[in-house]
């Protein structure tokens, strides 16, 4: 039995992870297009090339561009007029951006419980705390699994809510084969760099509806009218365009993106039949109505009575050095951060995102983008520090 690399020994694994982000020469010549257009900013003709592609992969009437994924929800929120006095449900398990776009608009965040086997808001417990004062709802399609929209979408319907999908983990994921971003009013993703779709920062946002179009394009666009005066403002608005550079950058990823989202789907799978024979950690439910996930995380459930009570977090530390590289993820929900606690927020009990702090390990997409075959050093890591448990916890 060789010994833990956490002591010494020799690790499972020390062939690197594929790196992230990814690029070529498609970038580069993309990069080349844009400066020698002289246009580098939000008027390049790119951003909008890049509006229509990503329009049409989501069978969507109108793509609005945008500089991060934290003001396109704040966006989405004031153009379906969320304000002071309104309360918005949100999951407390995760990013932080979800409940601050809320804040931002002068709404209180209400803190909903989320699903044991999917982290994703529960919707029983979203039906339980509506109030006559909830205006909205933001479902996580937390690690590119979509909120059950089955049930979410007539029960938001029956009380008159606005559904604003945070997609920020969830680009290339289908539910019923309807892309994520299109299922409710308004679909919000990020392109931040760890995104699986990325241009080091960005923003998109998704709609069917004209009307909250053309207000979305007005507030990212100072409250002018599309295709109004440069210096007539309708409506208060913001400067939220994204550059030609990172248009142009997008357009690259794009050749690679279902390839990319192919293969995290074909590691996903692996890994969850052998995390299965090994009798490891839990792999979270993959919904068989989400035909298309995009595991922006790759998420298990670690219970320390099945590994000789080993603390998660030195599990962790014990497959890190085997070369495995995995976090806890969040270590408290959100309603624990300073801005966010009561009375900046209304906070249901939350037992399970408790829980899911204490219990998660997780691995980023691009682990996944190796091939599937190297899916079994992760299991390999996890067998090992098993055997060495007894070292390990005394
Ligand atoms: C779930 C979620 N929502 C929103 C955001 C905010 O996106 P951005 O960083 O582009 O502002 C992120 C991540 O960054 C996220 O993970």
């Amino acid at each position: 039995m060789s010994e833990l690399a956490l002591f010494g020994g020799a690790p499972v694994r020390s062939k690197p992870w594929p790196r992230w982000p990814q690029w070529g020469e498609e970038e580069a010549a993309q990069l080349q297009r844009v400066l020698a257009s002289g246009e580098w900013g939000g008027f390049n003709d790119l951003v909008g090339e890049f509006e229509a592609a990503w329009a049409k992969r989501h069978q969507a009437k109108h793509c609005i561009s945008a500089v991060n994924g934290t003001l396109t929800l704040e966006a989405a929120l004031r153009v379906m007029g969320v304000g002071p006095g309104d309360e918005v449900i949100v999951p407390p398990y995760t990013f932080i951006a979800t409940a601050n776009a809320v804040c931002l608009v002068g709404a209180t965040p209400v803190f909903v419980d989320v699903e044991p086997d999917t982290y994703n808001l529960d919707v029983e417990r979203v039906a339980a705390a509506i109030t006559p004062r909830t205006r909205a709802v933001i479902p996580v399609h937390f690690a590119g699994l979509p909120v059950d929209m089955d049930r979410l979408l007539p029960l938001a319907q029956a009380h008159g809510l606005a559904v604003i999908e945070d997609a920020a983990h969830a680009h290339g994921t289908t539910w019923h084969g309807t892309p994520a971003g299109t299922l409710g009013h308004i679909g919000s993703f990020s392109l931040q760099q760890s995104k699986n779709l990325t241009a080091g920062e960005g923003g998109l946002l998704l709609t069917n509806d004209d009307e909250l179009a053309a207000k979305l394009w007005s507030f990212a666009n100072q409250g002018r009218n599309p295709g109004g005066l440069w210096y007539e403002h309708h409506l208060l608005g913001a400067n939220l365009r994204m550059t030609g550079w990172q248009a142009g950058i997008l357009l690259a990823q794009l050749t690679r993106f279902d390839a990319q989202l192919a293969r995290r789907q074909e590691s996903a799978r692996r890994l969850n039949s052998i995390l299965e024979e090994i009798d490891g950690p839990l792999p979270m439910r993959w919904d068989t109505r989400c035909d298309n996930h995009a595991f922006h995380l790759y998420m298990m459930r670690y219970d320390p009575t099945r590994f000789g009570g080993l603390p998660r977090d030195r599990f962790i530390e014990a497959l890190r050095a085997e070369g495995i590289p995995c976090s806890g993820g969040y270590y408290r929900p959100l309603y624990h951060q300073t801005p966010l606690a009561p009375p900046a927020s209304r906070v249901d009990e939350c037992p399970v995102a408790e829980q899911a702090c204490r219990e998660a390990i997780w691995l980023t997409q691009n682990i996944l983008l190796a091939e599937p075959e190297e899916m079994d050093d992760i299991a390999e890591a996890m067998v090992k520090v098993r055997e060495h448990v007894d070292a390990l916890v005394n």
